[in-house]
């Protein structure tokens, strides 16, 4: 096994690559482990595939190196991400668009019935409400997906660790109690995102998100599928498989609340079966339905030893077809990703086939 070094984001000081800020920050998201996920990779040109999009952080890399991209992930949450930055190549975000949010739209309360005032103030919600009935009216696809994508960005920008459980904060706040909420230099800066004026947040992101935007000269896809029938009809040099780690709560459940947003009606979340601690039978066939494509990455990790799939076990079942090895990360998640998980039995590796 190979110990990949000098990764320690909690303090590393090492400067990352800026455009991911253009991305919303995004559990299990790979920002900080993309040079080691493309050092192995043979070919240097052609198509790469990122079987489980996420937040969008690997697609972007291989965009950037020139690589054809195509992505998928079941999730809309994700399709969202990846076409307003990695599909398009060319369009940016102006300030008229940012106007259209506040166009007086008709709709439900989804979001002030269902969600007001624990995930949201009212300010906020009644804001988010109009704001996706107004979107829903852009006709341009590209500029649907950048709001909705600035939308995605403007929720997961408001909640403290990117989380929707950490209630106390949105109710002190709703009940016009500041000294909780604005209580240190970690959590004012998000809490004061649920009471002042909504442009003043969307306006810092729509810079973001325009930063993000290049053209690389290819043809990127973006797929909203299930892994397996993805693979049945997706064509390319280099797979990158991020799955969900087994074991590990399921994005459906954390995400949950973004996604019934998104959908405007709430959805029945079913996790993941990668999410599932004994997931081998569905990594199995993952491998299985990979054959045809010529190199494979996969990322892997346990929140403690005892949970989800060990390095040797999923290597095992990776030579079953490929020559492979393991490579150990010491990766430590960032606070936004772990949303305070205790971090000391974390293991974070990758196999990479030869
Ligand atoms: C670990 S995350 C990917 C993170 C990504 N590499 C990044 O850097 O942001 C795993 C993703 O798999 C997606 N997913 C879960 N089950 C899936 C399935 N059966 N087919 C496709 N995608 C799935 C989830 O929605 C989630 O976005």
């Amino acid at each position: 096994m190979r110990q990949v070094s000098g990764i320690c984001p909690a303090t590393n000081k090492e400067t990352m690559f800026s455009k991911f800020k253009a991305l919303p920050s995004y559990f299990g998201g790979k920002r900080k482990l993309v040079k080691y996920i493309f050092k192995p990779i043979v070919k240097k040109e052609g198509t790469f595939i990122d079987a489980f999009l996420g937040g969008g952080s690997v697609s972007l890399y291989a965009k950037a190196k020139g690589y054809k991209v195509i992505a998928n992930d079941i999730a809309l949450r994700s399709c969202i991400i990846g076409n307003a930055i990695i599909a398009n190549n060319t369009i940016e975000l102006e300030k008229e668009d940012l106007a259209r949010l506040f166009f007086k739209t008709k709709h439900e309360n989804f979001i002030k019935k269902n969600y007001c005032p624990k995930v949201f103030t009212t300010k906020i919600a009644e804001f988010l409400d109009n704001a996706f009935a107004a979107v829903r009216l852009v006709e341009n696809d590209t500029k649907r997906f950048l709001l909705l994508h600035l939308l995605i960005k403007f929720i997961i920008s408001c909640r403290q660790f990117g989380k929707f459980t950490h209630t106390r904060d949105t109710l002190d706040l709703e009940a016009r109690k500041w000294d909780w909420p604005l209580r240190s230099k970690s959590h004012a800066p998000k809490n004061l995102r649920m009471i002042q004026n909504p442009m003043l947040t969307l306006e810092k992101l729509m810079l973001e998100i325009n930063h993000g935007i290049f053209d690389n000269h290819q043809q990127n896809e973006i797929h909203q599928k299930d892994v397996f029938d993805f693979l049945k009809t997706v064509a390319g040099d280099i797979v990158y498989f991020d799955p969900p780690y087994p074991g590990s709560s399921a994005y459906e459940v954390e995400y949950g609340i973004l996604d019934n947003i998104l959908a405007g009606r709430k959805l029945d979340n079913k996790p993941s079966v990668f999410s599932d601690n004994d997931a081998d039978e569905f990594l199995e066939r993952l491998f299985k339905s990979a054959k045809h494509i010529p190199q494979w990455i996969i990322s892997l990790g346990q929140n403690k030893e005892d949970i989800g799939v060990r390095p040797e076990k999923l290597l095992a079942m990776v030579q079953k077809y490929r020559k492979a090895e393991v490579q150990m990360m010491e990766h430590k998640w960032s606070v936004a990703n772990a949303g305070g998980r205790s971090q000391s039995n974390n293991i974070e590796y990758m196999i990479v086939t030869h």
